[in-house]
């Protein structure tokens, strides 16, 4: 009888077209028939919204060098046993070109946070380099971390059109505890970031670690509640994954099982289609490493992009962030063929040559223009 009265409700939150924390935090609680109603609606919205295509970005690791030390990244400063790289520009472009070529239609240039100037110009010739060597024709994701408005700036200049940076979490009492105790991590400064990524015109992504230590199920109903009040283009999340050469690995007795983790992580993915349902969501690797049907899994309720990773073989294993991670052995185009045949075999279509960009950024712009051509037809009159 309990399962009838809590189908019920899980039923009823899916018919409303606005959602509450409580709520959110029912969605996220589902189980059994509800969490299959939950599944079902969401896939639902994919298909709907945006069809079955799934995008890739080709994930390219540029550098394991890294100026913070969070404390649950696997590639933090402080950990010395990480054999430190950084790619040679004919790496990372050969590594673009094999994207272009596979018909990727984008890649992620990704790495250790690092600011100063010479990563900066460094990073602003190879998205020159590339967008030549392309003719335009491939899209760019940076994911590099925290930076000053102005190098945002000459970065997006450069050619780089989308921009991840994952707030982590959103509860700011957890972000201090899951960072070390010094100004260098201001959740503030984090959002900030954001804020001036949108700002300077990047279609906008973030998101969150989901079965961290200390978090609750409200942490993460109010982390899909945050991606949807700051209006976020693209969402890539996943499951915390423990690594032993990290501090919170002490807090490994407190971790939900990682069965639990990984549908958790299901379910934000698919409660987060159901409230924003034209923005990007990544299935991620993180998932992958727990399941390796992970990925399809979570296209079938609701993500519509892939980073397959196109990282130089020899350089893989030493960019891990948490520990398991798949596809280090992996020549990128053995990992390239495995993917087409899988997401196929979930009735999805790769979205070849084409930059899969954020829907709901081109629709937050229109509505941008139209109110300001409605706020100044009333200034006029
Ligand atoms: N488990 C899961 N995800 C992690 N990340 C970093 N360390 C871990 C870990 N131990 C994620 C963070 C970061 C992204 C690049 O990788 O969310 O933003
Ligand atoms: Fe720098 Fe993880 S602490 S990338």
């Amino acid at each position: 009888m309990i399962g009838v009265t809590n189908m019920k409700k899980t039923n009823e939150i899916l018919q409303q077209s606005s959602f509450s924390l409580e709520d959110i935090t029912t969605l996220l609680c589902s189980q059994g028939e509800e969490l299959i109603l939950l599944f079902r609606k969401a896939n639902e919205i994919r298909k709907q919204y945006l069809g079955n295509k799934v995008y890739l970005r080709g994930l390219i690791e540029l550098s394991n060098i890294c100026e913070k030390d969070c404390l649950y990244c696997g590639i933090r400063k402080s950990n010395i046993h990480v054999h430190r790289y950084n790619l040679s520009e004919k790496e990372v472009l050969d590594a673009a070109r094999f994207a272009y070529e596979n018909r990727f239609g984008s890649v992620v240039l990704q790495s250790g946070e690092i600011t100063s100037q010479v990563f900066v110009r460094r990073i602003e010739s190879l998205l020159l380099q590339i967008k030549s060597m392309t003719n335009d024709k491939l899209g760019i994701t940076l994911s590099l971390g925290e930076q000053e408005p102005e190098v945002y700036r000459r970065w997006f200049e450069a050619g780089a059109h989308r921009y991840l940076l994952r707030i982590e979490t959103t509860n700011e009492k957890l972000f201090r505890k899951i960072h070390p105790n010094n100004p260098l991590y201001d959740f503030k400064h984090r959002l900030d970031c954001l804020y001036s990524l949108r700002e300077t015109g990047y279609q906008t992504g973030t998101g969150v670690m989901i079965g961290l230590p200390f978090q609750t199920v409200e942490d993460l109903a109010a982390d899909l509640l945050f991606f949807r009040d700051f209006d976020i283009d693209m969402v890539g999340m996943g499951p915390y994954l423990e690594h032993s050469g990290t501090p919170l690995y002490e807090n490994r007795d407190q971790l939900l099982p990682l069965e639990q983790r990984f549908n958790l992580s299901l379910k934000m993915v698919a409660v987060l289609r159901i409230l924003m349902k034209d923005i990007n969501i990544a299935a991620t690797t993180a998932l992958q490493t727990i399941d390796p049907l992970g990925r399809e899994k979570a296209i079938n309720v609701g993500a519509n992009v892939v980073m397959p990773n196109i990282t130089p073989i020899q350089y893989r294993k030493d960019y891990l962030l948490y520990e398991g991670k798949p596809c280090t052995n992996e020549e990128p185009a053995q990992c390239t063929n495995c993917l087409g045949f899988r997401i196929n075999a979930i009735e999805n279509e790769i979205g070849y040559d084409s930059w899969g960009d954020s829907r709901h950024f081109f629709a937050r712009r229109e509505n941008r223009n139209r109110e300001n051509l409605t706020g100044t037809a009333e200034s006029d009159s």
